[in-house]
């Protein structure tokens, strides 16, 4: 993992450019993301949102070639809670990229960051991004009812989330077995 600077806004926008029809399925920014210059202006915003402590936006690489990407929303930082996002290429699922990135991105949530709740929000029929949260042992707490616009329907987002003694528990855990 690493931050997403100006300088892999070609690189990034080729790898949305060739997954796009997919990742259209369940992410709703691909329309407004047509050229390398609208990936620059969202690398731009998430560094903006980095130097102000207000999340940031990672890019994800598997033996050097940029897979996908993840990061932080936002920080509500009174509440000290954070959501997590992310998406990996077609060709990069079923091997575990993503639960095993998200589970250092909470690492750092949790340590570095101090923070005590991360959520991910999921629309119900992504059962992918659903089993993520679960595999990582985050709790199902709910619904939103039609809560995502994407493009053309609304869908419902599942909500889970891992609290900060929840997870030092799940990691003390790990390194006992
Ligand atoms: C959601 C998304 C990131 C899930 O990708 P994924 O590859 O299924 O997730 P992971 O990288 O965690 O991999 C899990 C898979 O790897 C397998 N795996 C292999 N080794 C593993 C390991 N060490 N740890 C965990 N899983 C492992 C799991 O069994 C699982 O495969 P399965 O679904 O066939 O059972 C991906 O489908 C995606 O980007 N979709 C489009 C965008 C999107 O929906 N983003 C999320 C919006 S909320």
């Amino acid at each position: 993992m690493e931050l997403l600077e100006e300088h892999h806004a070609e690189e990034l926008f080729g790898v949305v450019d060739a997954n796009r029809a997919y990742l259209r399925q369940w992410l709703p920014w691909l329309d407004t993301n047509r050229c390398a210059e609208d990936t620059r202006t969202f690398i731009r915003t998430s560094l903006q949102q980095f130097s102000v402590h207000n999340g940031f936006a990672c890019a994800l690489r598997d033996h050097g070639r940029l897979v996908g990407a993840l990061g932080l929303h936002k920080i509500d930082w009174p509440n000290r809670a954070t959501s997590i996002g992310y998406w990996v290429t077609e060709r990069a699922q079923g091997r575990g990229l993503v639960t095993r990135a998200c589970a250092v991105l909470l690492d750092h949530v949790f340590g570095e960051l101090g923070l005590n709740r991360a959520e991910i929000a999921c629309a119900t029929g992504n059962q992918r991004s659903c089993a993520i949260a679960e595999r990582l042992g985050f709790t199902r707490e709910g619904l939103r009812r039609d809560a995502e616009w994407l493009y053309d329907h609304y869908v419902d987002l599942v909500i889970y989330s891992v609290l900060a003694s929840e997870w030092r528990a799940r990691r003390a855990q790990e390194s006992r077995t």
